[in-house]
């Protein structure tokens, strides 16, 4: 059981990747849940076709007593399951931000991987969920930086967002979204990401037109358009992932896998398909 925690500047492709990564990993057979920590502007749901969840994060932070999985709704089409943000707008006023961890801790042993979105810039909605995670994804969009300037962004945004990591002991990687760089460019981003920064790139996902064509239609675009550039370029990064969080685990042996199993089953997982909606 891992969570990861995913941050980044506005518009990025958090919640792109949150949505996608989740699915990649329930494709793979894993138990995966996503959790919507953008409390005041959520919208990962939508990329799995969820408008209106009745019960919510939100419903969770306002009753205590309400039990977490009674707000976790099923994609069928991925495997995927969902813990959604409210979309009312009175829901989102005065919460406690910090009750979240609480939530995520509840809910996360049911899963082997748990990814958590996260608001724009300094996650302060997701804050507490670091204390439980043991990584974070920072997403930096590469097609909105001036090249000449890249180093610079980089300093002010990604030195920032892993030293919040590394101050609360996360293994931190980076993930390069919407790149429409010749790939020397983007190799001398890699270089003094990975050889200056200290923080290793474990994506390089294409700008793709389809991506925001995928999020109309509901769906995580390697769902949507498998073959799309980005899509697989999303695979890449899940199978450069897999290996960083699990493979760890995999050399532990078949022992820890029966146990995790032999749990989840007595904990009883299943989520029924998209209820409530
Ligand atoms: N690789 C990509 N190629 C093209 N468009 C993309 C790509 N990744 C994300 N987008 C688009 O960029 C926009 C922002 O993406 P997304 O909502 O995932 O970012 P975010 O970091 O979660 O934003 P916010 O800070 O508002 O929560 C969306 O319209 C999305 O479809
Ligand atoms: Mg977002």
């Amino acid at each position: 059981m891992v969570s990861v925690v995913i941050t980044g500047r506005g518009g990025a492709g958090k919640t792109t990747m949150t949505s996608n990564l989740g699915a990649y990993f329930s494709k793979k057979g894993y138990r995966s849940l996503v959790v919507d920590g953008d409390l005041y502007l959520p919208k990962l749901a939508f990329h799995f076709g969820i408008y209106a969840p009745q019960y919510n994060i939100h419903t969770l932070l306002k009753n205590p007593e309400m039990r977490v999985i009674d707000a976790v709704y099923h994609d069928p089409r991925t495997g995927t399951d969902i813990l959604p943000g409210s979309s009312k707008l009175y829901d989102v006023i005065d919460l406690d931000q910090k009750r979240l961890r609480d939530i995520v801790r509840e809910i996360q042993s049911r899963y082997n991987i748990t990814i958590i979105d996260s608001p724009v810039g300094i996650p302060f909605d997701t804050i507490s969920t670091f204390r439980l995670a043991q990584y974070q994804l920072i997403i930096v969009e590469i097609e909105r930086c001036p090249i000449y300037s890249v180093h610079r962004m980089i300093e002010n945004e990604v030195i920032k967002l892993k030293s919040l990591g590394d101050a609360y002991g996360l293994k931190v990687g980076v993930v390069l979204n919407k790149v429409r760089e010749s790939s020397s460019n983007v190799d001398d981003i890699i270089d003094f990401l990975e050889y200056s920064v200290d923080v290793p790139v474990v994506g390089v996902i294409p700008f793709d037109h389809r991506v925001p064509e995928a999020t109309n239609y509901g769906r995580p675009v390697i769902d949507h358009a498998p073959h799309a550039k980005a899509s697989k370029a999303i695979g890449e990064s899940g199978e450069i992932l897999d290996e960083w969080v699990f493979g760890e685990k995999r050399k532990k042996g078949l022992f820890s896998r029966l146990y995790d199993a032999l749990a989840s089953l007595l904990r009883g997982t299943n989520v029924s398909s998209l209820k409530k909606l």
